[in-house]
């Protein structure tokens, strides 16, 4: 049994959300552990950001047209964010400009998630029978088994050139 989409949804922010608070609270010569925690980090957001990408954005922007201005800008605050990733991705947690380049990403990711959980789902919830959000629900774990778990897989990187090129 598959949850309703925005209950999964909102269980990944918070997954994703203890992941940030503990690299927040990692000491500053925390290297190992902080190089983990965004391991960590990247992994979760790869697979929610697939998820997202190619079920749930495209199902609302269907079903409750006059939400297309949010899940165009959600759209591009994922690519803003998978660029971080990207470059998060290849870089060495003893680089100068490692911390910064994630607390940014923990801005950027924080911010987005406020606006789906305090902005347009409840919108969503609003305007979709519990049928249809758990019918999305199935199809949200169904992309979950095939999602990339690294930006370097294909599928993964092909969301970030659809940001450019589309
Ligand atoms: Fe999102
Ligand atoms: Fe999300």
């Amino acid at each position: 049994m598959s949850a309703d989409a925005i209950v999964q949804l909102k269980d990944d922010h918070k997954e994703i959300r203890l992941a940030f608070k503990k690299f927040e609270a990692a000491g500053e010569g925390a290297t190992k552990s902080k190089d983990r925690l965004v391991e960590k980090i990247i992994e979760l957001l790869t697979v929610h950001t697939y998820i997202e990408n190619e079920v749930m954005y495209p199902e609302v922007r269907r079903l409750l047209p006059e939400l297309t201005d949010e899940i165009l800008e959600s759209y591009e605050e994922h690519h803003v964010a998978d660029v971080l990733v990207l470059e998060l991705a290849a870089m060495s947690p003893e680089a100068e400009r490692f911390d910064a380049k994630t607390a940014v990403l923990i801005e950027t990711v924080t911010h987005h998630i406020e606006e789906e959980e305090t902005g347009w789902f409840p919108r969503v919830r609003a305007g979709l029978g519990r049928k249809q959000l758990t019918e999305i629900g199935q199809r949200l774990s169904a992309a979950r088994e095939k999602a990339p778990h690294s930006p370097a897989q294909p599928s993964a990187l092909k969301k970030t050139a659809d940001a450019i090129l589309r």
